[in-house]
């Protein structure tokens, strides 16, 4: 949410950083600035809108140093006047920022109640207290800024400069995710590693409440007290060519293609050659000791906890909960004796998530992360870290890292089963059910040209959707609908197929369109064909995906059968397809629907 870079001592500084916005856009794309100073000249320049908008307004402009920022708006509407970088009162400070300031209006109403504010944001009150510090207190810059620090409440990843001293960028942070790149000759600060990768794969960690002294040869941390703390950088293993699109059009569909290599590379990871499981026996004795796992989560990282959740209940008979994050950092249910916390997450920054987190850490209730990104911060923060290994997904709607969250959490089933000495752990071959996953995966993907027509006739002008299914074709259901919704605005509801008539089939009419999932049993596949013909008599256009196994010759689109504890694995996939092609055809940017973003760092 939002995403922030500088660099300190290149020529070519205006190029690094709008480079850096780009791969940084997923964070956040209604507008975006920089900041470049040549030591000389100073160029403040934003854009409402892309970073091509931005990059286009940039031109030629050169400098040696600057700060930038790609906005996800939350104080005030995306404008030229509330994008970042923000200025002091004289404008000798430039400012950029990614969190949110929750006591923004008492430092104006306290600080600030002569200065004069362009826009609406709390970053711009932030920037104007560390000017008044300075220029009106006669602070020394870094005691300015560590006495705003003191004063600022929330979370922050702040990249400071100072016209008088264009050397330096001042950064800070809490709980807003930073980096620091180091370069041959010159420094670089971003909220993620995949900014700065074209430049250098060598990075270093900052933790909450440090402040650090970036300059062309130096990095100096400090904590707020201001002792220097030691930090050893690291390699990020992360690769250009993972954070590129390729030849594919869109980022979702390369990334919906990963997903057979992404499933084969965790049967890497989790299992041994003989197919035994390889997960921390930590992690495994800390799930065996829980009374009950409460996974947390949001968005599709949410939906892919229901879509486990009745594999792990009958794979180690430990009762499993799913909570939306965003409701159960501020309401929190009875819990049982002995809890233990399970964050899904693909970025690992989710602040709704890591809201829970910080309760459960309180609590002193065990967790464990499970997220696609090591080094996040609910990866630093919890208990135990399982990794998802599904390579940088970039498209705002997730698709691989929710069938890896889905085979992460049945590897960690079967370990926590086997250990438990469980039948149906024990007998169950994962790796091998996996494999079949993984094709039944390949074969769907087969199946683009014709399940793009499908959706051409479904779905050409529609204004609303059901997904319907029993038991995990539910769950699969919920995820279905919200990538439908999230990326061709198309109204869907993902319902239990039994449920819709006690309300909902009020709402069916001539046309609506229905999706209809089925697997798992004859009994269920059953059931849920007396609902579509329930739809189907009042008018609906009805859908069907259909596990081979339970298919007739007039369904519409067939999955290859594989094992029920994985069968939302394969059943999601055409729905992903569905969701990618309505958003095509509707002629809309399929990588980043309007109003969201892919890491949500506010809460
Ligand atoms: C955002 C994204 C969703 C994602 C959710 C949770 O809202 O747009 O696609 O599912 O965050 O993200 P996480 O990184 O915690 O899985």
């Amino acid at each position: 949410m939002c995403g922030i870079v500088g660099v300190v001592g290149n020529d070519q500084a205006t190029d690094i950083l709008i480079q850096g916005l780009e791969k940084l856009e997923y964070r956040g794309y209604d507008s975006a600035g920089i900041y470049v100073t040549d030591g000389k000249t100073n160029h403040l320049i934003k854009a409402v809108g892309r970073i091509a908008e931005l990059r286009a307004k940039a031109g030629d402009t050169v400098g040696k140093a600057g700060i930038g920022h790609t906005r996800w708006a939350t104080h005030g509407p995306a404008s030229e006047v509330n994008a970042h970088p923000h200025q002091s009162q004289t404008g000798r400070f430039t400012l950029v920022h990614n969190g949110v300031i929750e006591n923004y209006l008492e430092i104006k109403k306290v600080y600030l109640t002569d200065h004069d504010f362009k826009g609406q944001t709390d970053t711009e009150i932030a920037v104007h207290l560390i000017g008044k510090f300075v220029e009106e207190d006669q602070l020394d810059v870094l005691s300015a800024f560590k006495k705003a620090l003191s004063i600022i409440e929330g979370s922050y990843a702040f990249a400071l400069m100072d016209t008088k001293d264009p050397e330096t960028i001042y950064v800070a942070k809490n709980k807003s995710p930073l980096l620091i790149g180091l370069g041959d000759g010159y420094n670089m600060v971003c909220s993620d590693a995949m900014a700065m990768i074209r430049e250098t794969n060598q990075f270093m960690e900052i933790h909450d409440k440090e402040l650090v002294i970036v300059k062309a040869n130096s990095v100096e941390v400090q904590d707020y007290e201001g002792y220097v703390q030691k930090r050893d950088s690291y390699i990020a293993e992360l690769d250009l060519s993972d954070i590129g699109k390729g030849t594919y059009p869109f980022y979702m569909l390369k990334e919906i293609d990963e997903q057979p290599t992404v499933m084969r590379k965790l049967i890497n990871t989790y299992a041994d050659a003989e197919g035994n499981m390889n997960i921390d026996s930590a992690i495994v004795k800390s799930v065996q000791e829980a009374d009950r796992i409460y996974i947390l989560a949001a968005g599709t990282s949410y939906n892919a906890g229901f879509a486990a959740k009745s594999m792990f209940e009958k794979l180690t008979d430990t009762p499993v909960e799913i909570g939306v994050a965003s409701e159960w950092g501020y309401n929190m249910p009875l819990l049982s004796e002995k809890p233990m916390f399970v964050l899904l997450s693909q970025s690992g920054e989710t602040a709704d998530s890591r809201q829970v987190l910080v309760k459960a850490n309180a609590a002193d209730i065990p967790s464990l992360t499970i997220t696609n990104v090591p080094g996040s911060t609910l990866s630093r923060e919890a208990t135990y870290t399982m990794l998802l290994h599904a390579g940088p997904e970039i498209a705002v709607a997730s698709t691989k890292a929710y069938t890896a969250q889905i085979a992460a959490l049945a590897f960690l089933a079967k370990a926590v089963g086997e250990a438990n000495g469980k039948k149906e752990a024990i007998e169950f071959d994962l790796v091998h059910e996996l494999s079949i996953a993984a094709q039944s995966i390949e074969s769907t993907l087969s199946e683009k040209e014709q399940i793009s027509e499908k959706v051409a006739k479904l779905l050409p002008t529609s204004r609303n959707a059901f997904y319907i299914g029993r038991g995990n074709d539910y769950y699969v259901a919920m995820e279905a609908s919200l990538k439908l919704k999230e990326i061709s605005y198309i109204q869907c509801e993902g319902f239990a197929a039994g449920e819709l008539k006690h309300g909902t089939i009020s709402l069916i009419e001539e046309g609506v369109p229905v999706l209809a999932l089925i697997s798992s049993s004859e009994a269920v596949a059953a059931h849920t064909r007396g609902n579509i013909q329930e739809v189907a008599a009042r008018g609906a256009s009805v859908l069907t995906i259909v596990e081979e196994d339970l298919a007739t010759d007039t369904d519409d689109i067939i999955v290859n059968t594989v094992h029920p504890y994985l069968a939302s694995i394969s059943m999601v996939i055409p729905t992903q397809l569905i969701a990618y092609f309505a958003s095509l055809q509707r002629g809309l940017d399929v990588d980043k629907p309007r109003n969201l973003a892919k890491a949500v760092t506010v809460e």
